[in-house]
Formats: C-alpha cells, sequence, structure tokens
C-alpha cells in the first residue's frame, strides 16, 4: 500500500476495544458459569484466534456485530480440543492458555504462525513446570508448537524475571487449579488487565505492589463487559496529531489504565497538548483524548515506565524522529521478541527515511528533526511495524510503500480508513 504526505488531521475517531482486554474477557467468560457478554470486543484477527480455540474445547461462542456472547462452562468444564489449536499471530493467547490448559485433564497442541513459532515460551514453560505443569516445545527450541498434558498443580511464588504480563497471567490461570495459594512477582509491574477482570469475574485475587496471589478452585460468574477502546491503537493517532502541523483531533473512549498510559505521559513530557475529557471508571478508567499538533522535545524513557508503554515504542520512535534533540530509550530489550525484532526493523526503515537512529542492546538512541522522506517499508508482518510508519508517511516528503500493510486486520482491521478520513484523504 502506498501512503504520501499530510496536509492537516481533523474530526474524530472512536478507537476500536482494548486487545489485551479482548481476550481475557473470552478467556474468562468460557471458564465461568453461565453467561458472559462482551460489548466493543476487538474484532482482530488475534482475538478471533481466542475465540476459535475456545470453541475448539467444546465453548458455545456467539459473535454477532453487537456483541459476543460467551456461553461458559465452568472452572474444569472445558473439553479435549477436537484438534490442534492455532494461536495464528497471537502471543497473548498463546501464553495464557497455556496457563489454563497446564491444569485440565486433557493433552492439547498448540501452534500458530512462523512469527509465533518463533517467540519465545521458555518464560512460561519453567513456571509451569515449577508449578507441576507438563509444558514440552515440541521441536524443543523452546517455542511453539507445544504439547501439554494436563496435570495436577501446586501453588508457588514465582519472581519472574521479566515484566511481562503474559507470563504473570499464565500462572495466575494456573493457580486456578492449583492445590494452594500461587503469587507472582515481577521486576516492574505490568498491565494488570488479567487481576482486574478475573477479581470481577469471583475470583479471590489480590495485589499488593508487584506482587498478585491467587487462591484456587474459585466460582467464577459470567459477567458483562464493555471493553474499552485500545490505548496502544489510540497511540497511532496521538503521534499523528501531534506530529502533522495545524493538526487537532478527538480520540474516543479511550483506555487509560494506569499499567497502560506510559505513552501519554511521555507525549506530554515531549510537549505534546493532550487534554483528557470526560473521564469515566468501570472497571477500568476511560477518556476522550483532544490532541493538538505540538513541537516536540527529545526525552529519556527508561525503567519502570517501560512496561508501560512496551507496545507503543515503534510509534514513539516516529515522534521522537519529528522531535528536536536527542531522545534515548533502554531497558526495553523485550523489543527484540515481539512479532518482529522491532529494535532491528525500527532503525532499518526510520534510517532509510532520513532518520538519524541507533540501536542499542535493549533500546535506541535517536537524534530527531531531521526532515524525513519516503521510503519502502517490510511491516515483518508486524501490525505495530505497518501502522507506525503508515504515521511517518505522512509527515514525509514523497511516496511511502508498505509491503505487507494488510497485516493491521491483527488489531485494528479499520486502521488505514480511519487514519484516511482524518487525513481527510
Ligand atoms: C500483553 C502483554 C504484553 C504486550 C502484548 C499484550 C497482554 O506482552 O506486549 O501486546 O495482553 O498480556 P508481554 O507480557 O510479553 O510484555
Amino acid at each position: 500500500m502506498i501512503f504520501q504526505k499530510a496536509h492537516t488531521l481533523r474530526g474524530e475517531v472512536t478507537i476500536p476495544g482494548d486487545k489485551s482486554i479482548s481476550h481475557r474477557a473470552v478467556m474468562f467468560g468460557s471458564l465461568a458459569e453461565g453467561r458472559t457478554e462482551v460489548t466493543n470486543f476487538l474484532q482482530g484477527a488475534d482475538c478471533l484466534s481466542t475465540i476459535d480455540a475456545f470453541r475448539k474445547m467444546g465453548i458455545e461462542i456467539e459473535n454477532t456485530p453487537e456483541k459476543i456472547l460467551i456461553h461458559g462452562r465452568g472452572l474444569h468444564g472445558l473439553q479435549a480440543p477436537s484438534s490442534v489449536l492455532d494461536m495464528g499471530n497471537s502471543g497473548t493467547t498463546t501464553r495464557l492458555i497455556s496457563g489454563i490448559l497446564a491444569g485440565q485433564t486433557f493433552e492439547s497442541t498448540l501452534t500458530g504462525d512462523a512469527s509465533i513459532r518463533k517467540r519465545p515460551m521458555r518464560r512460561i514453560m519453567e513456571p509451569l513446570s515449577m508449578m507441576g505443569g507438563k509444558v514440552e516445545s515440541i521441536n524443543s527450541n523452546d517455542c511453539a508448537p507445544l504439547r501439554i498434558t494436563g496435570a495436577p498443580l501446586h501453588g508457588i511464588h514465582y519472581h519472574s524475571k521479566v515484566a511481562s504480563a503474559q507470563v504473570k497471567s499464565a500462572v495466575l490461570l494456573a493457580g486456578l487449579y492449583a492445590d494452594g495459594e500461587t503469587l507472582v512477582t515481577e521486576p516492574t509491574l505490568s498491565r494488570n488487565h488479567t487481576e482486574i477482570m478475573l477479581r470481577y469475574f469471583g475470583a479471590d485475587l489480590q495485589s499488593e505492589g508487584k506482587t498478585a496471589r491467587i487462591l484456587p478452585e474459585p466460582h467464577l460468574e459470567g459477567r458483562k463487559i464493555d471493553v474499552p477502546g485500545d490505548i496502544s491503537s489510540a497511540a497511532y493517532f496521538i503521534a499523528a496529531g501531534l506530529i502533522v502541523p495545524g493538526s487537532e483531533i478527538l480520540i474516543r473512549n479511550v483506555g487509560i489504565n494506569p499499567t497502560r498510559d506510559g505513552i501519554l505521559r511521555v507525549a506530554q513530557e515531549m510537549g505534546g497538548n493532550i487534554t483528557l475529557l470526560d473521564e469515566n471508571y468501570n472497571g477500568e478508567p476511560t477518556a476522550d483524548l483532544l490532541v493538538k499538533h505540538s513541537q516536540l522535545h527529545g526525552v529519556t524513557i527508561e525503567g519502570d515506565i517501560i512496561p508501560t508503554l512496551i507496545d507503543e515504542l515503534p510509534i514513539i520512535n516516529i515522534m521522537a524522529a519529528c522531535a528536536n534533540g536527542t531522545t534515548v530509550i533502554r531497558d526495553a530489550a523485550e523489543l527484540k521478541v515481539k512479532e518482529s525484532n522491532r529494535i532491528d526493523v525500527m532503525v532499518r526503515y526510520l534510517s532509510a527515511m532520513g532518520c538519524d537512529i541507533t540501536g542499542t542492546d535493549d533500546g535506541m538512541v535517536i537524534h530527531g528533526g531531521q526532515p524525513l522522506h519516503g521510503t519502502e517499508v517490510d511491516s515483518h508482518m508486524d501490525h505495530r511495524i505497518a501502522m507506525s510508519f503508515a504515521v511517518a508517511s505522512l509527515v514525509a516528503e514523497g511516496e511511502t510503500t508498505i509491503k505487507g500493510s494488510d497485516v493491521v486486520s491483527i488489531s485494528y482491521p479499520g486502521f488505514y480508513k480511519d487514519l484516511a478520513r482524518l487525513c481527510g484523504f
């Protein structure tokens, strides 16, 4: 797909449902007794992989344009899957479902696309096996395909080396089936949607600082969930509104959970004019964001804020390329094991656009303010790379071609349409 420089962005956009929360609604609804009704569910390919997997384990899930209805069968209601479970491109589905499957009484096999089959699974295999789980990498390379044989699980206190909500959630979900309490302590607090939603479904789960603690065998009860808009998707419009001269846009219904809002804090520290309007709280906090074009300046991004903006670092790179001065990103080695190696890919294509950017072991250094020009970008089948360069193209001279641009269907199928409308294309 070919992209061009934009004149200005104007108008409003309503952000589709949060990917992390949509996955969890299907999973926990399946493990609850009775009916769970989910509105504003993200109809992205990743979340559809989660629906497929639970359908294959005997859960009836109705997917209509207005809502998702999950007819949960309780903690012990899953059936042995009718075939191999295909995770598609979804790391969240793979890692969270592994925690659930470890505590079942049947065997299952998980696989996924080429990217999923390269992503590290040792991080969940290790704690799950400490609990007594049997999770095996079929090709003995610590990656999917995985064979999971249900086994009796023990409660543990797991001290995770990575701040990862996927690891934390896998252990907490296995903890639902353990013989005692399970605790997870992380080096830095990662997104806490699992803790919030499992508690809402009736789990006995407490969080204190960087430790979450869960008791086994709760009675989970079907619930209603209205999924807030995904701040990780809103991030592309926040950046576009800030960097394209003359822009003023309203981004509606954005989830602003403090474990996810690092993009807002960084954008404001860079000098971004963002106003939060109509703040609400319904289990998860939300707000509308009014974004106005601003001259940005470079900042240092490191430490505890990193997990709160880990998925937004590619688009923050684009903001940094347009900012005056230097932006330094540290403590973000996790970028190398996302859907693509996001340090390598961002450095390669931002350099090709004329930006002064250097990759490091755990981040990048960007000397911003150079004019950008169009180039040919390969998305590496990474949705966040495609969306980041679509935004960069709005301020680049000439044409930007993005190969593999369709990959945005993973998290935001209508992204290009919404972006084009705001640009007046
Ligand atoms: C997610 C957690 C994050 C994030 C991913 C979604 C989740 O991954 O990058 O897009 O829903 O739990 P890690 O937990 O591996 O950091």
